[in-house]
């Protein structure tokens, strides 16, 4: 079966089919990276406009890339939240105009979900039950993974997510926008010691997170001082790995505490490298391993989103549907219900 996974939650427009024999028949994506710097972070409305002028062609894109007509779909999956709601609507009136034309089902996905499942794409696959620690620029969670839309809430973010605090914080060394990305590029020339930031509700016990003091942190040691160049790489490089230090502390406690041998890292702050490594090297030394997507699948993609379709679509009891649709711009992944 082939699902088109379409994924417009916020500055990307990412476009996938998913074949359920074959695998990953293509994926293409626009980022809105430029569109957004130089207001330093994402403009709804500019968003929605974007991604309405992207997708019809990269829809077009993607199917010709599969080697695939638009007949030949079985399915047409898209992102129904959370996200910004101008921007979900605009995936979410294609995909359902689209399947309501050729009489088949449309798929609303949870985004999260799809950054969940988006390690079951590659070569390399957990098994369920599996330990998932989901980092993105929203949310910072561990769940513990049973099946599709089986997700038990192990602990996540009191206050601003990791990548909400990548970001922030970058801002305030005056790097652009996306944050994440550039405030890791400059943590690669920083030198430890000279600065030393908290590592929150590190000893807290629980499998809960708290980002918003680091930045504060950061905040107050920025403000004192005039930073040169280097100053600000060795902050970068104390802030980043003040974050590691406490996702891989939570992420190997909720993996022994559910008793896998099995942690899968997903969303766009499971790309940074520093954290990868020294999160496989911590794990491996505990017997546990480490399941990441590819780099380029831990951003927001059409791919993730093809595949949760395909997943759900393969569970059964997707029908054609009316044509009637809505998109949930907040929207528990508790919510789910199981595929059956
Ligand atoms: O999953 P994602 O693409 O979008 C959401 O669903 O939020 O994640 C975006 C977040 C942003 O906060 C971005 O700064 C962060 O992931 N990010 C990174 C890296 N690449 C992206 N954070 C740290 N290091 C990176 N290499
Ligand atoms: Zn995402």
């Amino acid at each position: 079966m082939k699902v088109l996974g379409i994924e417009t939650s916020c500055d990307e427009t990412g476009v996938a089919v998913y074949d359920t024999e074959r695998g990953l028949l293509s994926e293409v994506l626009h980022s809105q990276v430029e569109l957004h710097a130089r207001y330093g972070g994402v403009v709804p409305e500019l968003a929605s406009r974007d991604h309405i002028r992207r997708l019809s062609p990269l829809v077009r894109q993607a199917l010709r890339d599969a080697g695939t007509r638009c007949g030949e779909l079985d399915a047409i999956a898209y992102t129904a939240g959370p996200g910004l709601a101008g921007a979900l609507l605009v995936g979410a009136g294609f995909a359902e105009s689209l399947a309501l034309a050729r009489n088949i089902p449309a798929l609303p996905i949870h985004h999260l979900e799809g950054h969940l499942l988006s390690p079951l794409i590659g070569l390399d696959r957990p098994q369920f039950p599996f330990v998932a620690l989901l980092v993105s620029g929203g949310h910072t969670q561990l769940m513990q993974v049973c099946g599709v839309g089986r997700y038990e809430l192990l602990g996540e973010s009191l206050d601003d997510a990791a990548g909400e605090a990548f970001d922030k914080t970058a801002k305030l060394l005056g790097l652009g926008y996306p944050g994440g990305p550039a405030l890791a590029a400059l943590a690669v020339a920083g030198r430890p010691g000279r600065f030393r930031l908290p590592r929150p509700m590190i000893a807290s016990g629980d499998l809960d997170f708290s980002f918003s003091g680091l930045k504060t942190a950061v905040l107050t040691l920025a403000r004192g001082s005039d930073l040169d160049q280097q100053a600000k790489a060795d902050l970068a490089a104390e802030f980043q790995q003040a974050t590691i230090d406490v996702l891989i502390a939570k992420a190997l406690a909720a993996t022994r505490r559910c008793g896998g041998r099995q942690l899968v890292v997903a969303g766009g702050v499971g790309a940074n490298l520093a954290l990868r490594a020294q999160l496989s090297a911590a794990a491996a030394s505990e017997g546990i391993r480490v399941i990441y997507p590819p780099p380029r699948l831990c951003t927001d993609n059409g791919a993730m989103i093809a595949f949760a379709g395909a997943a759900r679509l393969a569970a059964g009891g997707a029908a054609p549907g009316g044509g009637a649709f809505s998109v949930r711009p907040r929207w528990p992944l508790q919510d789910l219900s199981p595929a059956s």
